[in-house]
C-alpha cells in the first residue's frame, strides 16, 4: 500500500469534480490497486498555494475552506511542490491555447519536483509535448493528458496499449460539447447567448467561453491529437478553424427539420494520403444518416481512419464533470500501477 500526497493546481469546476471523485472512490483504489491518497495541495490564482502536509479535509474543501497549514504559505510552483512532498500533481488551470502557459510551466516543475504530472489542460500537450514528454521519461516520471481531448475517453492510451503499429492516417470528430448545445439551443428557438449560458451552467466551457465559440477548443484538440497520434507537430496556427458565431439561425434550425443537423466538425489529414499534415474545424452540415448526427448535449465522437482499419470510433455518450475527473483519475491509477512494476526505478 502507498499513500500518494496529491497537488491539486487550479481548483475550479474540473479540480472540484476530481477531488469528489476521488473521495468517492477511495476505498475502490486502495482495495483494488493498493493506492491511498490524501491532498496535500491546492493552488489557484485566488486560494494562492495552500499546503496541508497531514492531507486536506476534501469536504472542507469542497465548501471553500481552504486554508493552508504551512505558514508562510510558499509562494510560485516549485516551493508549493516541495511543501506539499507532491507524487501527483494534477494541473486543471484554464486554457490559454496560444501558449499552454502557465500549465507547460505547472507541469514542468512537477516533473522536475519528481512528481508524476496529469492534467486535463490541452494546451500543455499541445505546447509542451515532446520536451515534458521526454523530461518525464528522464526522470522516471509520468506525463498524462487523457482527460484533455474527450473528457475520460480512453484516446491516448488506446493508441499507446491497444494499437501498437497501428499507423493512424485521419480522424473526423466532433470534439467541442459547447457548440453542440448552442447548435442545439437555437435548433429549438433560443438564441446563441442562451446557448452559451446552458453551456456555463453545465460547467462545460472553457473559463473563457469564446475559445469554444471560436473554435480554438477544438484545434487545440486537433493540434494534440495530431501531434501525439500521428506523431508529427501540428502548430496552431496550421488548423483551418471557423467557429459557429456566425452560424444563421434560420439555416440552423432548417438543417435540424432536415435531418442533416450542423455539428462543429474537426478534422486532420494528410495532403494526397502522405504529404503535409494539416486539420480544421469549421460548422458542417451532416450527412443523412451521419452517427455524428445522433450526439447531442456533452456527446463527443472520434472516427480514426488506420492504415490497419479503415474505420474506428469512439463516442462517449453524455460525459459530464465526472467523466472529465475520472480521465485524471484513470491516469493517476495508471501511473501507480507503473510505480509499482518498477518503472521509472
Ligand atoms: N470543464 C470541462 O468539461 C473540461 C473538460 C476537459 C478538460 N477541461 C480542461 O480543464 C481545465 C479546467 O477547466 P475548468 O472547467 O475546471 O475551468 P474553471 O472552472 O474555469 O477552473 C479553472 C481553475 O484554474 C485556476 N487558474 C486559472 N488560471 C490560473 C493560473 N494562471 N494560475 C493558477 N490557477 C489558475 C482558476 O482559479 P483562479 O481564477 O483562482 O486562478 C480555477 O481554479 C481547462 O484547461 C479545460 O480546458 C475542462
Amino acid at each position: 500500500m502507498k499513500t500518494y500526497n496529491l497537488c491539486l493546481l487550479g481548483f475550479g469546476n474540473v479540480g472540484r469534480a476530481l477531488a469528489r471523485l476521488l473521495a468517492v472512490k477511495s476505498e475502490e483504489m486502495r482495495v483494488g490497486f493498493g493506492v491511498e491518497w490524501k491532498i496535500t495541495g491546492v493552488a489557484s490564482r485566488r486560494l494562492g498555494w495552500a499546503v496541508a502536509p497531514e492531507g486536506f479535509d476534501v469536504e472542507k474543501l469542497l465548501a471553500g475552506e481552504v486554508e493552508s497549514r504551512v505558514s508562510p504559505a510558499p509562494q510560485g510552483v516549485r516551493a508549493w511542490l516541495a511543501a506539499a512532498g507532491a507524487d501527483v500533481m494534477f494541473e486543471t488551470t484554464s486554457l490559454e491555447p496560444h501558449t499552454g502557459q502557465p500549465a507547460v510551466g505547472h507541469v514542468r516543475a512537477a516533473l522536475e519536483a519528481g512528481a508524476h504530472a496529469v492534467t486535463a489542460n490541452k494546451g500543455a500537450v499541445v505546447h509542451g509535448y515532446e520536451e515534458l514528454s521526454q523530461l518525464a521519461r528522464a526522470r522516471g516520471r509520468k506525463f498524462l493528458f487523457e482527460a484533455t481531448v474527450a473528457d475520460c475517453l480512453p484516446v491516448f492510451s488506446m493508441f499507446r496499449e491497444s494499437l501498437p503499429a497501428a499507423r493512424l492516417l485521419s480522424f473526423r470528430a466532433v470534439l467541442n460539447s459547447t457548440t453542440t448545445v448552442i447548435i442545439e439551443e437555437i435548433e429549438r428557438g433560443r438564441n446563441f447567448q442562451e446557448g452559451v449560458e446552458r453551456a456555463q451552467l453545465m460547467g462545460i466551457t472553457e473559463t473563457d467561453p469564446s475559445y469554444d465559440v471560436d473554435g480554438w477548443d477544438a484545434a487545440v484538440k486537433v493540434c494534440a491529437l495530431a501531434t501525439v497520434l500521428m506523431r508529427e507537430p501540428l502548430k496552431l496556427g496550421e488548423v483551418e478553424r471557423e467557429g459557429v458565431r456566425h452560424l444563421d439561425a434560420m439555416r440552423v434550425r432548417a438543417a435540424r427539420e432536415e435531418g442533416r443537423p450542423y455539428r462543429l466538425v474537426s478534422r486532420a489529414w494528410r495532403d494526397g494520403g502522405g504529404g503535409k499534415l494539416r486539420g480544421s474545424v469549421r460548422p458542417e452540415q451532416l450527412e443523412q444518416g451521419d452517427p455524428f448526427a445522433a450526439l447531442g448535449g456533452s456527446s463527443l465522437a472520434i472516427r480514426f481512419a488506420l492504415d490497419v482499419l479503415p474505420g474506428l470510433t469512439i463516442a462517449a455518450h453524455e460525459p459530464n464533470l465526472q467523466s472529465t475527473a475520472y480521465g485524471l483519475l484513470a491516469d493517476f491509477i495508471n501511473a501507480a500501477r507503473g510505480d509499482e512494476r518498477g518503472e521509472g526505478r
